[in-house]
């Protein structure tokens, strides 16, 4: 039974990220949405509201736990037996940063893979940022989000 993870801030949880969630949960028998604290990003909503925002997005798609950490993310792969870590590609310009982080995370252990699946066509733009920028500004954000985001987000920015 492999187990992977998804890991991200997910300030807020969009629908891009539903999108790989769901793909990655047709391939695997468990997926663990891992929210990580993130301080760094100065994130708009507290750690249980963005796990609680994820729960609500996913609500129905079997195979998936929403879960919150604060450690290095291999501490949190460890800790529940993960194999895998499943991270979004959305255009040539993560491709850095992703490589990167995949190859600090294979230095930190080699056992664990990091795979990448590429971001479905409507989300190559995606980004929490510029959703929450979109919200800020009185823009409609119901194509991005699920409509818990959307009201958390009104209610968080009014
Ligand atoms: N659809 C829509 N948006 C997507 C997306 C997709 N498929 N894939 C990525 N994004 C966006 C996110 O919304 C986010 O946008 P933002 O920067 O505007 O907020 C951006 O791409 C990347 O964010 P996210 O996917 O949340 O990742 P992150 O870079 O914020 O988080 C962690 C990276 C959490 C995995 C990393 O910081 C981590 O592992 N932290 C734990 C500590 C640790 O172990 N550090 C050492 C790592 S080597």
């Amino acid at each position: 039974m492999t187990t992977v993870v998804y890991p991200g801030t997910f300030d807020p949880f969009t629908n891009g990220h539903a999108d790989i969630v769901k793909r990655a949960a047709a391939l695997f028998p468990r997926v663990i949405v891992g929210v990580a604290a993130n301080a760094r990003k100065a994130p708009l909503f507290a750690l249980d509201e963005r796990v609680a925002l994820a729960e609500q997005a996913l609500e129905g798609v079997s195979g998936v736990a929403v879960i919150g950490f604060g450690t290095l993310l291999m501490d949190f792969i460890h800790h529940h037996k993960a194999r895998v870590i499943v991270r979004g590609l959305r255009a040539l310009s993560d491709f850095e940063y992703e490589f990167q982080m995949a190859g600090m995370n294979r230095r930190l252990d080699p056992t664990i893979e990091t795979l990448f699946l590429p971001a479905a066509e409507p989300d190559g733009a995606l980004s929490s940022s510029f959703v929450k920028e979109i919200a800020a500004l009185g823009g409609d954000v119901g194509p991005f989000v699920h409509p818990a985001v959307k009201a958390a987000l009104t209610a968080a920015l009014r």
